[in-house]
């Protein structure tokens, strides 16, 4: 089992509403998402249709649409919407003293099941 391994990403600030902050981390690219209602989301940013950059898309509520294909991803699970079907991998977020902090252990988990 792997154990969480916590980065920090950047300032809280830096992370408008309806807006996404990309990094990558071990060649992964990650990206953090504030959805309009205020609350955090990160999701390795490769859409399971085909690898589109979900951080470049449109937020709706908890959702995003693919800038590619416009399948829509939910935030909160990373699986599509409707009639499409895939997940895109969910990572943890925690915000302490105004920096956001992501658990990038969960990659460990997602490959080992891969
Ligand atoms: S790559 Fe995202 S909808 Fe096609």
């Amino acid at each position: 089992m792997s154990r969480a391994i916590w980065i920090d990403v950047g300032a809280e600030a830096e992370i408008p509403a309806r807006a996404a902050r990309r990094f990558v981390f071990a060649e992964t690219p990650i990206a953090v998402f504030r959805a309009g209602d205020g609350m955090l989301f990160a999701l390795v940013d490769r859409c399971p249709h085909k690898g589109g950059p979900l951080s470049e898309g449109i937020l709706h509520g908890r959702a995003v649409a693919c800038p590619l294909h416009n399948w829509i991803i939910s935030l909160e699970t990373g699986a599509a919407q409707g009639a499409d079907s895939g997940c895109t991998t969910t990572l943890a977020v925690a915000v302490r003293c105004g920096r956001v902090f992501v658990d990038v252990g969960a990659l460990d988990r997602a490959a080992a099941r891969a």
